[in-house]
């Protein structure tokens, strides 16, 4: 069969039979995977939860893994980053959800709130990331989330209830208000299925905290208040040392957690994910000359931002997709010059390489090939 494909291939070279097969109906390929969403639900505000039925070359995803969909938007395929919804499985039974944040200004998030419906059909690519549930278990898990970072964590909770984990679980979610708490409903039917799953919702500074569940070691009726810090981990989960840690959220939750973790000597207990990166500043002496963009004859003075963001105010639309150097989209190739990796604080000065533009910064005159 792989044989005919390749031969048939060759016969509509330059096209890809896929691009062919497309006209027919875009989730009939050969090889491109692909989903078509089959349910928009926009019941939790500021986001939106799409059921996705993938081509048959889904695989199924770890809990915690991530996906990236190309979306078309006024004739332009944008690819994002999005960390599957659902218990880690296999992919047989051919559905994937995806919670995705409205982000202000953000293009794609905004355009799925906005304008996604059953019918819409979105580049697919298979699941990655070393976001995943050791295996075997630990027998303790805590699970830690701010706002749209419940995601991964969510799909491994659900993974966890589908598995009739006997250990103690801790979720501990972070949000503005209650009714900016994603799967709410599934929350609640987890805690009340699982006594050993203490499920807590915490608002800093604005409502009351929040417990769906109260496990039989803790003896706190409102075990958290204010933001993240030793003493409320220590509450909930008096036993975190001997646990392994999830966690995933904004900035300055992750510094929190990152901080009590390093004072304690836990660092190899803790397991991150981070949605945006926070780049190393750049030396001031570093932030001269020039960046010419060669392709498109457009030339900006280095302001020090990423070349991504460099491009982005000077007016061009290079493609990106996660704009942490995960997704590599917005490789371009550096034909002179020197850049520093934001990331690792490494210096290229390498002649005709290839970078990504949303983790590298130019240090003094650079052509970038975009
Ligand atoms: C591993 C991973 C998993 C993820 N999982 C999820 C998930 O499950 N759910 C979810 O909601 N999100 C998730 N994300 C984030 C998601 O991929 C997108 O980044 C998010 O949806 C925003 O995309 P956007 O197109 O709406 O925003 P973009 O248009 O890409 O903008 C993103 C940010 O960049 C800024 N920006 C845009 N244009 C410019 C410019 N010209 N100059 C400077 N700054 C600019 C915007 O203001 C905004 O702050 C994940 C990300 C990663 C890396
Ligand atoms: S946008 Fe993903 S690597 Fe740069």
């Amino acid at each position: 069969m792989a044989g005919l494909i390749d031969l048939v291939q060759t016969l509509t070279t330059p096209h890809t039979l896929d691009r062919y097969l497309e006209l027919v109906h875009p989730t009939l390929t050969v090889r491109d995977m692909r989903a078509e969403i089959v349910e928009v639900d926009r019941d939790t505000r500021g986001s939106v939860t799409l059921t996705l039925r993938p081509t048959r070359q889904w695989r199924g995803h770890r809990a915690g893994q991530y996906v990236q969909i190309g979306v078309l938007i006024d004739g332009v395929k944008h690819t994002r980053c999005y960390s599957p919804i659902d218990p880690q499985g296999d992919g047989g039974d051919r559905r994937l959800r995806l919670t995705v944040k409205a982000h202000p200004n953000g293009l794609v998030s905004q355009y799925l709130r906005r304008r996604a419906e059953p019918g819409m059909v979105v580049d697919l690519a298979p699941a990655t990331g070393n976001f995943t549930l050791p295996e075997p278990n630990s027998e303790r898990i805590v699970l830690i989330s701010g706002g749209s970072g419940i995601t991964p964590v969510l799909s491994m909770l659900r993974s966890l209830d589908a598995r009739e984990h006997r250990g103690q679980v801790v979720f501990l979610h972070y949000a503005r208000s209650p009714e900016m708490v994603p799967h709410r409903a599934e929350l609640v039917r987890i805690a009340e299925r699982r006594p050993n799953f203490h499920i807590a919702l915490g608002y800093p500074g604005t409502w009351p905290s929040e417990v769906l569940s109260g496990a039989p070691w803790s003896c706190a009726a409102s075990p958290i208040s204010g933001r993240f810090g030793y003493d409320q981990l220590e509450r909930i989960a008096p036993w975190f040392a001997t646990a392994q840690t999830y966690v995933c959220g904004p900035a300055s939750l992750m510094d929190a957690v990152r901080t009590v973790y390093e004072a304690e000597g836990l660092e190899d207990r803790l397991h991150t994910e981070e949605f945006t990166f926070t780049a190393t500043p750049v030396r001031p002496d570093e932030v001269t000359g020039t960046t010419i963009f060669s392709a498109s004859g457009v030339t900006a003075g280095n302001t020090g931002a990423s070349l991504l963001e460099q491009a982005e105010s000077a007016g061009l639309t290079p493609e990106h997709g996660c704009r942490m150097g995960i997704c590599m989209s917005c490789t371009a190739i550096k034909r002179s010059g020197c850049v520093r990796n934001l990331r690792t604080g490494e210096l290229d000065a390498d002649p005709d390489h290839p970078i990504q533009l949303c983790i590298n910064a130019a240090v003094g005159d650079a052509r970038i090939d975009i």
